[in-house]
């Protein structure tokens, strides 16, 4: 599939230098120096992960297993995380990262947006931003991830959107906030949006997780590239965001791109809340993506596949439309898309992008939904080198 969803048969794709050098029909290929034969398997993008916290210690299995005897999910079991984190050496963090990277390219993930948020001490951000910067595409700055136990909230924002923000930017493109009950208020996130922005970090929420609240229209109102999770969303939320879209799509905005709306299914699934609307989301035309949201607190989970299936099997998105997101929506959500003016797009199989490919076992994507937790991923290519599995 291309950036228009087009989906081909009897296709090839040349690769070069870690790019796409050709796509189209395998009767037209031109002459390469090694060829593959994906004997009739289907190939698509691989997935792009726009949101996930990868570096961190400790284990929360006990706090799932309560959840599922009926306990709430809730923010603060973050600083449980927070603990075993500043705890854990450099070396540490990077054993447990790399284990959940080796993990998500085996089941196609070829891109990775990650997040800081673990450590919430100047110190603690700067190395998970550092190791992050090591392991992800993206890293986002998650000071504001919940107010640390014994901090007042205010006096921590300042922190955040002061010295911390200071220490971290150099490592971070993006900031994030989690503008939540038990978490930051709607003034707190946009004080530190605020400021990351006059940082030059582009912006990110995660917003109407546990309820209803302000982290839609907020994200709305400031153009950050995506808010994360919309559990609870109004129709004036859902107007919001179709707005950014409007506007961007009518030529009204700075860029290409509206505020992404990016569904977490897995995350859903583990904290018993109800999913995001992503079929009225993609009527009002708001862009969505599909993200893992690998963490130990809400979502232990690196695999998209089975988030593809969940988005399909129960959360009313067509096959192409889940693809779609988790690829293309995703790379959009980081402005990596063939529209965003970056080198080497993701989330496309398209000349110029950057040749992250999965072949699956099954002669069609339509498997992933259909035979749902039957692993499919056979082979993966991140920019032209082959990450998972061994082509026959
Ligand atoms: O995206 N919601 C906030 N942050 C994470 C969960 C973090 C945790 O529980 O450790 C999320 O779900």
């Amino acid at each position: 599939m291309d950036d228009d969803d087009r989906q081909l048969t009897d296709a090839a794709v040349v690769l070069d230098g870690g790019t796409f050098a050709w796509v189209g029909r395998a009767a037209d290929a031109p002459a390469a120096d090694e060829r593959h034969d994906a004997a009739g398997r289907a190939a698509l993008p691989g997935w792009v992960d726009s949101h996930s916290h990868l570096i961190f210690a400790g284990d929360r299995s006990a706090e799932f297993e309560a959840r599922m005897a009926g306990a709430d999910y809730a923010a603060g079991g973050i600083g449980v995380t927070v603990d075993a984190t500043r705890k854990a050496t450099d070396d540490q963090l990077r054993a447990g990262a790399a284990r959940l990277i080796d993990e998500a390219r085996r089941q196609g993930t070829t891109a990775m947006e990650i997040k800081t948020g673990y450590g919430l001490d100047v110190d603690t951000e700067v190395r998970l931003a550092t190791i992050a910067g090591e392991f992800g595409d993206e890293v986002t700055f998650l000071g504001a991830h919940l107010v640390p136990a014994g901090s007042n909230a205010d006096e921590y924002t300042n922190l955040v959107a002061g010295p911390m923000l200071d220490a971290v930017a150099p490592h971070a493109g993006w900031i994030d906030v989690f503008c939540e009950r038990g978490a930051f208020t709607t003034e707190q996130s946009r004080r530190v949006l605020e400021a990351g922005r006059a940082k030059g970090l582009g912006l990110r929420v995660h917003g109407n997780q546990l309820g209803p609240g302000d982290g839609i229209a907020l994200a709305a109102e400031l153009g950050a590239a995506s808010v994360d999770h919309c559990n609870y969303l109004s129709d004036a939320d859902i107007d919001a965001l179709a707005g950014t879209w409007d506007d961007a799509r009518g030529g009204r905005s700075a860029g290409p791109h509206g505020t992404v709306a990016t569904l977490l299914p897995a995350c859903d699934l583990s904290t018993r809340q109800p999913f995001g609307p992503a079929r009225e989301l993609v009527d009002a035309g708001v862009e969505v993506a599909l993200a893992a949201n690998c963490n130990p607190g809400s979502s232990f989970t690196t695999s998209m596949p089975f988030v593809v299936a969940t988005a399909v099997l129960q959360m009313k998105l067509t096959l192409r439309e889940a693809l779609r997101a988790a690829t293309r929506g995703g790379a959009v959500a980081l402005r990596r898309d063939t529209s965003s003016g970056t080198p080497r797009p993701l989330g496309s199989v398209a000349v110029g992008c950057r040749a992250d490919l999965q072949l699956l076992d099954a002669p069609s994507a339509v498997h992933l939904a259909y035979r749902p937790g039957v692993p499919l991923t056979a082979d993966v290519w991140r920019a032209g080198v082959r990450v998972a599995g061994s082509v026959r």
